[in-house]
Order: structure tokens, then sequence, then C-alpha cells
């Protein structure tokens, strides 16, 4: 069975769908680089161990991220889950867990890297909006992405309501593709990425409109 670690931050809705989602693999770790993370209220309800590891304590990125790269061999990790993990990783920690480490962002990537998505969706204009699962690479928000969940934005819409709805999306898709890589639909190769033994040309879609 697959072993996964899920990386946060904040509230944790996200690790919330993945522990709802039954899984066929099993979330052995919820690291939080944030002590007062909602987050890790949700693991110790669901009997998950957790990891405080405060980026504020060490001198650099790279030592933060050795001492998190050691509790995931101490957990015996196959699967890293990025959920809303609010911190860079350096290069070399990327490349320890390349392939093994996913994220989810609140955009229709390559568009929108970075921070403040909905409001930039809404200052452009855009008709579509979304969120992506993707592996993680050494460059921010640009590694192969392996699913969608798409939503048409209202006229109405503000950041906050854009925000919401994207969760809804990011709840569906997050379980999704994790379970994917748990039953093997999905698979990391040196080839590349195999959806359904195929390679993946293009990131599964999920509209709701
Ligand atoms: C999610 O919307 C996720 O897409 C975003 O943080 C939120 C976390 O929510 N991640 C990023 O912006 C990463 N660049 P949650 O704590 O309720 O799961």
């Amino acid at each position: 069975m697959i072993k996964i670690a899920v990386l946060v931050s904040g509230s944790g809705s996200n690790l919330q769908a993945l522990i709802d989602a039954n899984l066929s693999g099993q979330i052995v770790g919820v690291i939080s680089n944030k002590p007062d993370a909602f987050a890790l209220q949700r693991a110790e309800k669901a009997k998950i161990a957790t990891a405080v590891i405060e980026h504020k304590q060490y001198p650099s990125r790279e030592a933060f991220d050795d001492v998190m790269h050691q509790q995931l061999l101490d957990w015996d990790v196959d699967l890293v889950i990025l959920a809303g993990f609010m911190r860079i990783l350096s290069a070399k920690f990327v490349k320890a867990w390349e392939g093994k480490m996913i994220n989810i962002h609140p955009s229709l990537l390559p568009n929108y890297k970075g921070m403040h998505t909905h409001q930039r969706v809404l200052n452009t204009g855009d008709v579509f909006h979304g969120c992506t699962v993707h592996y993680v690479t050494a460059e921010l928000d640009a590694g192969q992405a392996l699913a969608q969940g798409v939503l048409k934005v209202n006229v109405h819409d503000h950041a906050e309501s854009l925000a919401d709805r994207v969760h809804v999306l990011e709840h569906v898709i997050y379980p999704q593709v994790a379970e994917w890589i748990c039953n093997g639909t999905i698979q990391h190769t040196v080839d590349g990425v195999l959806y359904r033994n195929q390679p993946m040309q293009a990131p599964v879609q999920f509209c709701k409109f």
C-alpha cells in the first residue's frame, strides 16, 4: 500500500477531502510549517501522525527542507501531497521527491502561477478559472499537469466567491488524482507520465458549468 504524507500550512480543507476519500493508499503523516494550522487538528481527529516543522526555526530553506526530508524518510513515504503548503521548496528537496510529489494550485496552469490567482483572473476578465493538480518540479507551478477543474466566472463573482467555488472543485480532483496514483492509473516513469498505460497528453478535465 502506498504511504502518503500531506504537507500543509493552513485550513486543510484539501487534507480533509483526502482523508474523507478513503484512498487505497494510507495517509501516514501530516507535516505543517505552522503550529497553529487548523489542518493539524483535522489530522489528529483522523488519528494521523503529525509533525510541526517551523521554517522560522531554521537558518535556511535547505536546512528546513532537510528536516522535512528526514521526517518523510522516517515515515517511509512513497507519495508527498502538498495541500495548501505555502513554502517554496529547495531544488535539492524537489529533486529527491521528483515524480513522487504533487501539488494543487488555484488556477488553470500555466496561467496565473504564484499568488492571488482569483483576483488576477477577475482583473483580466477571464471567462474560465479553476485549479490544477500537477507534479512538482524545481520551477514553481510548472510540473506536468495531471488534472484540472474548470468553472465559468460569473459577473457577480469576487475573489472570495471564486476561492470558494475553486475549493469545491479542488476537493473533487485532488482525491481523484491521489487515488489514480495509488492504484497505478497514473504512473510517473522515466519515459514520462502514463495515464491508463498511455502517455498523458493533457490533464484530465473536470468541468462545472
Ligand atoms: C487551496 O486553494 C490550494 O489550491 C492553495 O491553497 C489553498 C489551501 O486550502 N494552494 C496554493 O495556493 C499553492 N500555491 P486548504 O488549506 O483549505 O486545503
